[in-house]
């Protein structure tokens, strides 16, 4: 949800800036922009569309000298994407600039304030009110810009990462932080700003994450000044070392980041098992869970909130607590919750999922549920991140970065994290015999290898897609733990082929969606050997006699469904409990290979961002 990025220091900003830019358009590509100061004045340039545009407009006009700029990649939200409502924004004077993420609530009354007291706006944004109101408290109480961004900051209301500069004082960017991430990259005699660490990984690799309602003043060659926004305390620096590195933001040698991403889940469960699954010893260990024993076995209920993709793997994860361990869960989007007035006490214990940490939705049912009492366990993708930070304990899913907006990889470590806390809790309550347990482990164990043989259908999801490629609607089915892998798999389809797609628990096919089925109609079914197998071939049955086009995902071997479908896909036997973590794989593939051929965007999708960092 829009990228920043900064730089001051010794080396050239331009490049910098322009490269992290890249990297960060995963977060927003509407319009991108970028702000230099060239040692006499401010240099701006920006444009609707995405950083490549920019970078060709740049190239037209190269004033792009100077140590110290910001730049930005945004996704709209106040104002249409277009040129004038692009970042960075001037105040009126000319003489401050900045880059904001985020939403300004409050921003219609401060502008009328502001015109009030003579100001001009040129954009639609709430951004460029934001920067008047600093410049206005400037002027008014005579201050420096460190200070008034802080007055201005205790006046908004809403969420914001920005970065600011002085033409004035060329040697300082102030940035600050309400709900929106800033990480900052320490040098040698200089500094990075970015919405998160990859667009400094190559230079250094000691970062500081701003928390909520802090400021830093930054000076090139000087100490980091940290100061929190509402009583100005000063705050000690806590320098992280960054664990990710270059190649893994790097498409290495793949078409798209989401291909990539596709096939890295081998590798990608195989770290989220790592120290955590010791077959030999027969047991898992998470620390995490370890710590809060109690407050997991004591619990009345698990309330797993999130969205999107995560929201579907605490679906996926309803049926495993339920199931192995006898806990009632209920999963809840975010959005839903934080609005609802939910009952909710200290007996109640909520596993926040979300690959990204910051996604606003989701932290605020947090901030709820902490508020009355709950125990709150965060399932996270990115180390550092708010939601690892806001959640009283956790499991990182250790998927790495993640780019292609269509979650991947996050989705299937997440189940794998959730399967891991629900067959630990499982043992701990004595709802699963040791040697089912033991018999659960080694499943678990074998499925980065059946993950890899399940992406083997590769080109042959390749085929089915050039067959269905131009259809306009796809209808997703699965029944128990592979329901809300056919929710996920249509959502992929939507996503990034802007084909309309519907997922629905297969039983539920005769409840309506069946009049949609005619013989130019696709529908993927799940139907694995184990759980519902022969209900789910009723459900083909049915579809069949309608003519409807079937896609089965099946298991290895399976001959019924073979003879009733028009295509199959097979996947590797496991335990139903562990089977969403392959049927997901055929899914995925078909979504990437159908958006390929139709000249999408797989990695940036119109409309969306990777973190929905603005409710
Ligand atoms: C879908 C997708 C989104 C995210 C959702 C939550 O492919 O990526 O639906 O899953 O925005 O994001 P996180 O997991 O970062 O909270």
């Amino acid at each position: 949800m829009c990228g920043i990025v900064g730089y001051i220091g010794h080396r050239e900003a331009y490049p910098i800036i322009l490269k992290g830019l890249k990297r960060l358009e995963y977060r927003g590509y509407d319009s991108a922009g970028i702000a230099l100061y060239d040692g006499k004045d401010i240099k701006l340039s920006k444009t609707k569309g995405k950083v490549a545009d920019l970078e060709q407009q740049l190239e037209q006009q190269i004033t792009t000298n100077g140590n110290l700029g910001i730049g930005h990649t945004r996704w709209a939200t106040h104002g249409v994407p277009n040129d004038i409502n692009s970042h960075p924004h001037y105040s009126n004077s000319g003489n401050l600039v900045i880059i904001h993420n985020g939403i300004i609530e409050n921003y219609d009354s401060l502008k009328k304030e502001l015109i009030k007291r003579g100001y001009t706006f040129k954009s639609d944004t709430d951004t460029e009110v934001l920067i008047n109101l600093i410049e206005d408290v400037m002027i008014k109480e005579g201050l420096k810009l460190g200070k008034a961004v802080q007055v201005a900051l205790n006046q908004v209301i809403g969420a914001y990462a920005i970065a600011v500069f002085d033409k004035n004082k060329p040697n300082e960017i102030v940035v600050a932080r309400l709900g929106s991430p800033i990480a900052i990259g320490v040098g040698d005699g200089e500094f990075f700003i970015a919405s998160d660490a990859s667009p400094f990984i190559e230079y250094t690799k000691n970062a500081i994450y701003l928390e909520d309602e802090e400021m830093a003043i930054i000076r090139k060659n000087k100490d980091l000044k940290i100061r929190k926004i509402k009583d100005d305390s000063l705050v000690d620096p806590y320098i992280q070392e960054l664990q990710i590195n270059l190649e893994q933001i790097e498409k290495g040698g793949y078409d798209h980041f989401m291909l990539k991403e596709i096939f890295e889940q081998p590798n990608a469960i195989l770290d989220t098992f790592r120290g955590r699954l010791l077959t030999d010893k027969a047991i898992i260990k998470m620390v995490g869970v370890e710590d809060n024993m109690k407050k997991f076995l004591n619990a009345n209920r698990i309330i797993v909130v999130a969205c999107g993709t995560s929201w579907h793997a605490g679906l996926v994860s309803e049926y495993i607590f339920e199931d192995l361990a006898r806990i009632p869960v209920e999963v809840e989007y975010a959005s839903e919750f934080r609005y609802r007035n939910p009952v909710i006490n200290e007996n109640d214990v909520v596993i926040a999922i979300s690959q990204s940490g910051e996604t606003a939705d989701t932290l605020a049912a947090i901030k709820l549920a902490k508020s009355k009492g709950a125990f709150v366990f965060g399932v996270c993708n990115v180390v550092g991140s708010s939601i690892a930070r806001e959640t009283h304990a956790g499991a990182y899913t250790h998927a790495g970065p993640e780019i292609g907006v269509a979650s991947t990889k996050a989705f299937t470590t997440q189940i794998t994290v959730l399967t891991l806390i629900a067959l630990r809790l499982a043992r701990a309550k004595g709802t699963i015999s040791s040697s089912d347990f033991r018999h659960h482990l080694i499943e678990l164990e074998l499925i980065p290898e059946k993950v890899k043989k399940a992406l083997e259908s590769d080109n042959y999801v390749k085929t089915i897609a050039a067959i269905y490629k131009d259809v306009k609607n796809f209808l997703y089915l699965g029944r128990g733990y592979n329901f809300p892998v056919a929710l996920e798999g249509a959502l992929k389809l939507k996503e990034i082929s802007y084909i309309h797609a519907e997922g629905y628990p297969a039983a539920e096919m005769k409840h309506g969606p069946i009049a949609l089925i005619d013989e130019n109609m696709p529908i993927v079914v799940i139907a694995t050997k184990k759980g519902h197998y022969e209900k789910v071939v009723s459900n083909i049955q049915e579809i069949k006699s309608r003519k409807g086009k079937i896609i089965g995902i099946v298991t290895e071997g399976d001959k019924h469904v073979k003879e009733l479908a028009d295509h199959v896909i097979e996947v590797p036997e496991t335990l139903e409990c562990l089977s969403p973590l392959l049927t997901t794989i055929p899914l995925q593939l078909l979504s990437y290979h159908i958006a390929v051929m139709l000249d999408k965007n797989v990695d940036q999708p119109r409309n969306l961002a990777k973190s929905v960092t603005v409710e």
